[in-house]
C-alpha cells in the first residue's frame, strides 16, 4: 500500500527524512480492525516527527499521520480516534505514528473502540480534520479552559490548525474572541472567522478569560498579561520555542491557572462532531493535495504559510 513514511530523523530540514512510498499491510491485533483511509490531514506533529522529537531513530520507520476518516471492513464511514492505550509508552497512551503505524497510508489498523461514526453531513476530508488539532482545541476551550465560565478568549498564531480550530469553536461558542497573527493576510481570514485580529504583542480592549497558547515562548509574555483576573491560560504546544519566562508575580497576584494540555478523549471526538453538526462549523481547511502529491503537501505545512488545515485526498 502507498504511504508516507518517516525513514530518517532531521532536525533541521525534516522533509528529507519523508519518504513516499510502499509499505505492508499493517498487521492487525486482537480487538483491532482496519479502516480503508478516504482521507487524512496532516499536523505539527508530523514534521516534529521527521524532526526526531517523539520518535526516536528505533523506531524508524514509521508511518506518519494521526488524523484520518475511511471506512471499515463493514462499510460504515468512520473518523479514526487517534489516542491508542498503550503500556509501552511512559504517557500509558500513544498517539497513531508515535509506536502504532500512523494514518498516512491507504490502510490504518486501529483498536475498534477507536472508530467513531461519521456524520452524513460531514465529508471525509472535513471528518479526518477533527481528530488531533480540533479535538485538542475543544479540550483546551472546554475541559481544561472551561470556557463556559467565561466570556472572552485570546487565540495565539491564529493561522496554525489548533488555532483556526479554536477561534471557530470559541465564535460557534458564543464567545468574544481575539486572535494574533504575525501576517497581515491570516488576520485579516482569521477576522472573517468571526476573531477581532490583532498584531502579536497588541494590546487588547479588555484582559480574556481563556488563553489559548500552541505558539509558546514568542507569545507567552503576551499570553500572560492579556490574561483576565482568574483566568486560564492554556498551553498544548510551543512551535516558535518551548522556554518561556513566567513573572510568577502576575501568576499569584492575578490568581491565573496555567494549564497544560494533550488532545482530548474519544467522548470529546463524538461530543465536537457533534457540535460541528448541531452548529453547522466546519473545518477551516487551508488546501487539500492528492495523496500522489504528499511531499508537497508536507512542504506547505512546513512553510508556515497555512490558514487551517492542510489535507489530504486519497481518492485523487
Ligand atoms: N498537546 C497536544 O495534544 C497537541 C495537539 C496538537 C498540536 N499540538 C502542538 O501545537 C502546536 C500547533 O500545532 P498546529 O498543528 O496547529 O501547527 P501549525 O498548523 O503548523 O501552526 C503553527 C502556527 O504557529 C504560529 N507560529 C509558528 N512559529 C511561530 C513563531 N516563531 N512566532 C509566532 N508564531 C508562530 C503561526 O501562526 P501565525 O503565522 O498566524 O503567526 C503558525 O500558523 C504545535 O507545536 C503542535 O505540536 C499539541
Amino acid at each position: 500500500m502507498r504511504a508516507a513514511i518517516a525513514t530518517a530523523a532531521d532536525p533541521d530540514q525534516p522533509l528529507r527524512a519523508l519518504t513516499v512510498g510502499e509499505a505492508p499491510e499493517p498487521d492487525v491485533p486482537a480487538g483491532w480492525t482496519v479502516v480503508e483511509v478516504r482521507a487524512a490531514s496532516l499536523n505539527h506533529h508530523d514534521i516534529w516527527s521527521l524532526r526526531g522529537v517523539g520518535l526516536p531513530p528505533d523506531r524508524l520507520p514509521m508511518i506518519l499521520g494521526c488524523d484520518a476518516a475511511g471506512v471499515d471492513p463493514d462499510g460504515n464511514e468512520v473518523v479514526v480516534y487517534p489516542v491508542v492505550a498503550d503500556k509501552g509508552d511512559p504517557r500509558g497512551y500513544s498517539l497513531l505514528s508515535e509506536r502504532f503505524p500512523g494514518t498516512l497510508a491507504e490502510l490504518v489498523a486501529v483498536p475498534r473502540e477507536n472508530l467513531i461514526p461519521k456524520p452524513a453531513g460531514v465529508s471525509f476530508l472535513e471528518a479526518a480534520c477533527l481528530p488531533t488539532a480540533w479535538l485538542t482545541a475543544f479540550h483546551m476551550l472546554t475541559t481544561r479552559g472551561r470556557v463556559a465560565e467565561g466570556s472572552s478568549v485570546l487565540v495565539q498564531g491564529a493561522g496554525g490548525g489548533v488555532a483556526t480550530a479554536a477561534v471557530a469553536l470559541a465564535v460557534a461558542m458564543g464567545k468574544r474572541v481575539y486572535a494574533t497573527s504575525r501576517d497581515s493576510g491570516k488576520r485579516e481570514r482569521v477576522a472573517a472567522l468571526g476573531a477581532t485580529a490583532v498584531e502579536p504583542g497588541a494590546r487588547l480592549p479588555e484582559r480574556v478569560d481563556v488563553v489559548i497558547e500552541s505558539v509558546g515562548a514568542p507569545t507567552f509574555d503576551h499570553s500572560m498579561k492579556s490574561a483576565a483576573p482568574g483566568a486560564r491560560i492554556v498551553v498544548c504546544g510551543a512551535t516558535g520555542g518551548h522556554l518561556a519566562t513566567v513573572d510568577l508575580r502576575r501568576l499569584f497576584a492575578m490568581r491565573l491557572e496555567l494549564l497544560g494540555s494533550t488532545m482530548g478523549t474519544r467522548d470529546e471526538l463524538a461530543a465536537l462532531l457533534e457540535l460541528c453538526v448541531e452548529r453547522d462549523v466546519r473545518p477551516v481547511i487551508d488546501s487539500t493535495y492528492g495523496f500522489s502529491a504528499v511531499a508537497d503537501a508536507f512542504a506547505h505545512l512546513e512553510s508556515g504559510d497555512v490558514f487551517g488545515k492542510v489535507a489530504l485526498d486519497f481518492l485523487h
